[in-house]
């Protein structure tokens, strides 16, 4: 399989889903939607939604309700996205490629805008005439894992450690914490959001969930990489920042090759996960080789 192409087909299908379902410009009020519409069509590579889809045909044939289940994960990833660039948290000016939502909206659009689409995420996952063949039960059960994978023990959890973590001299055990939280704990619960949309058993849930936790961390480590090798042109926003807001980060503790290496040894552990999986968990193997070669 090529996975160039792979993301590519996976990322459109999720980008036509998202505007269909999402009120356009001229819906009043129509500065929320534009706003959330420019940080949402801003461009973002969708990793979270595609890893759904692709733990999905790990288990089996795609159902309707999948992709919808997918996207919601973007929603809040964008949410995120939104708030973490506010003053308030890293202050910063570029995302995407294109300047930050607060930048073009101001501080309050861009709260409200991410308010909106964390609460569209929730409201996306319990849509009757999207979910059409998705027991009652598994629909509680999917909502669950996206507040689960979001919310204080979850994602924001992470960010909130991150935040206390700024100009401290903290421990790799402390890093590895909030790389598993704020990173990990929404692409685990894409992964299992994805099995469970297609009817995992327990066992290949667990096994999802191992792969899950390791591409998670995989994914933070290439972060913190190009945060120190990348430019703004190639990552869409400013490159490194972790050095200037006094953040310890993989490549301070082993250096950028040691975190390279390290990223590396995650993926193959993350691979070594899906044995057993055959052929149609092909696309979350290359996936896992995607995360650490990227480049943006
Ligand atoms: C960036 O996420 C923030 C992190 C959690 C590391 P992505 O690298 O997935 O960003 P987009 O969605 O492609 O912009
Ligand atoms: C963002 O983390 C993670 C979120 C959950 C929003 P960072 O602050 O490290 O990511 P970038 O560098 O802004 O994309
Ligand atoms: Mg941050
Ligand atoms: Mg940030």
């Amino acid at each position: 399989m090529n996975i160039r192409e792979y993301l590519e087909q996976k990322r459109e299908a999720v980008d036509r889903f998202l505007e269909e379902v999402i009120p356009d410009a001229k819906t009043p009020p129509t500065t929320l939607h534009e706003s959330i519409r420019y940080s949402l069509f801003a461009g973002g590579k969708r990793v979270r939604p595609i890893l759904a889809i692709a733990a999905a045909e790990a288990i089996g044939p795609l159902v309707p309700a999948t992709l919808p289940i997918a996207s919601s994960l973007e929603l809040i990833h964008t949410y995120s996205l939104i708030h973490d660039d506010l003053p308030a948290m890293d202050n910063d000016d570029y995302r995407r490629g294109k300047l930050t939502n607060h930048k073009v909206y101001g501080e309050a659009m861009a709260i409200l805008a991410g308010d909106a689409l964390l609460t569209l995420a929730f409201e996306l996952c319990s849509r009757r005439d999207l979910l059409d063949g998705l027991a009652p039960a598994r629909q509680v059960q999917l909502i669950y894992e996206l507040a689960v994978g979001s919310g204080n023990l979850g994602m924001v959890g992470g960010q909130v450690l991150d935040i206390q973590a700024e100009n401290r001299d903290i421990d790799l055990v402390t890093l590895q914490n909030i790389h598993k939280h704020k990173t990990g704990m929404l692409i685990r619960a894409a992964v299992r959001m994805g099995a469970i949309v297609a009817d995992a058993t327990d066992e290949q849930l667990g096994r999802l969930t191992g792969y899950a936790e390791d591409i998670g961390l995989a994914f933070q480590i290439a972060d913190d990489v190009l945060n120190v090798t990348g430019t703004r042109e190639e990552l869409g926003k400013n490159a490194n920042t972790d050095a200037q807001r006094g953040k310890k980060t993989y490549p301070t503790f082993y250096g950028v090759d040691g975190a390279k290496a390290l990223a590396d040894q995650v993926r193959d552990r993350a691979i070594a996960h899906l044995d057993g999986f055959g052929p149609s968990a092909a696309p979350l193997r290359e996936i896992a080789r995607y995360i650490t070669a990227r480049r943006n």
